[in-house]
């Protein structure tokens, strides 16, 4: 049995130790929380270890789930990795571009796995998605949720939009050509909402929108081809494909043939960390790399600038107002 460490014992990380113990292939042998409480709150569910300091875990787990805010991924998974333990790093992988690098060097080096928290792409509305692709020439992701404190110390393209980007680069193959993206802070001190429009050397063109300044919770994705109209909704996990009929004359109304796939309610992390696990044990690539995960944050980094950019010129335009 793989023995299990979970770094973090928050909201997030307290889920990552239950679906170990529910898949029941490893044990969670330690659970780490700069916050005694947490991590002894969590560790006496599974008879586990509960340390105040993620070093204790070295030599006494093999693969380690690491839960913690963003700020700190890169020291933790890169002291994790240098030990040569298997890492699950939530997301987004890193602050910069350099740690990921960094992390992907030594993951590298050491020969062990290491996977990226981009766990929509274990939903099975995507992944039957994928296989009705067909040159998509335009995307619309919109990614909404009511406001949290959790996961406002990064912005909401960082914390939320990541996801979809990840997920549109996973549909469209072609390098990105230029990024035009726009936000605001409405409840915390960084991006709260914000839309970004990704255009590929296809000529693809990707429309993305995230908000945590939401009443409800909302996660759709449109993806229009030639031909069809792919709608996708990743909450209630249903696929509908809109297509055209061969046929029909010149001038005439196409006609089309409606598909729907609702499938049964599936937890995409449990599903995530059993992918983990299959790959400690049986090797491969894990489905969700660090280098797709590097991908990602790219362009987030880029989304991220512009808003900044944006923010400047808000700030500056309201001086200028003043004087
Ligand atoms: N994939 C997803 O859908 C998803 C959803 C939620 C959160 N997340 C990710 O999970 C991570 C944690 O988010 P959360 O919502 O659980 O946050 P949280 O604030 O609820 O939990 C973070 C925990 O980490 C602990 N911590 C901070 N620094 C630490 C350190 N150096 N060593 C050990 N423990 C430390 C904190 O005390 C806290 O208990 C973030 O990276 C976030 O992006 C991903």
């Amino acid at each position: 049995m793989i023995k299990i460490g979970v770094v973090g014992a928050g909201y997030f990380g307290k889920h990552h130790a239950a679906k170990y113990a529910e898949i029941g292939r490893g044990r969670v042998v330690a659970v780490c929380d700069i916050d005694r409480e947490k991590a002894e709150a969590c560790a006496s569910q599974y008879d586990a270890l509960a340390v105040m300091d993620y070093r204790e875990l070295f030599g006494r787990v093999d693969a380690v789930s690491i839960v913690v805010p963003t700020n700190a991924h890169f020291p933790i998974a890169r002291d994790f990795l240098r030990q040569g333990i298997h890492v699950l790093l939530e997301k987004p992988i890193s602050n910069t571009l350099a740690e990921a690098d960094e992390l992907i060097r030594i993951a590298k080096e050491k020969g062990v796995v290491f996977q990226v928290g981009h766990l929509e792409r274990f939903n099975p509305a995507v992944q039957s998605m994928t296989k009705v692709l067909r040159r998509p020439r335009y995307i619309e992701c919109q990614r909404i949720s009511p406001f949290k404190l959790r996961g406002t110390d990064i912005n909401v393209v960082l914390d939320m939009m990541i996801h979809d980007i990840d997920l549109v680069l996973n549909i469209v193959k072609a390098p990105v050509t230029q990024i035009d993206a726009i936000g605001v802070p409405v409840l915390s001190d960084a991006e709260d909402i914000a839309n970004a429009r990704i255009r590929f050397s296809d000529g693809c063109v990707a429309m993305i929108t995230s908000s945590r300044v939401s009443w409800k919770t909302e996660r759709t994705m449109r993806i229009f081809q030639p031909d069809a109209y792919i709608v996708l909704d990743l909450n209630a996990s249903k696929l509908a494909v809109m297509r055209r009929v061969p046929g029909g004359g010149e001038g005439s109304m196409p006609e089309l043939k409606q598909e729907e796939q609702l499938f049964q309610p599936v937890d995409n992390l449990k599903r995530e960390i059993e992918s983990f696990q299959s790959v400690i044990e049986s090797g491969g690539e894990p489905l969700v790399t660090a280098t797709d995960a590097r991908r990602a944050l790219e362009a987030a980094l880029v989304i991220s600038r512009q808003l900044q950019a944006w923010r400047d010129t808000l700030a500056e335009t309201a001086v200028a107002g003043r004087r």
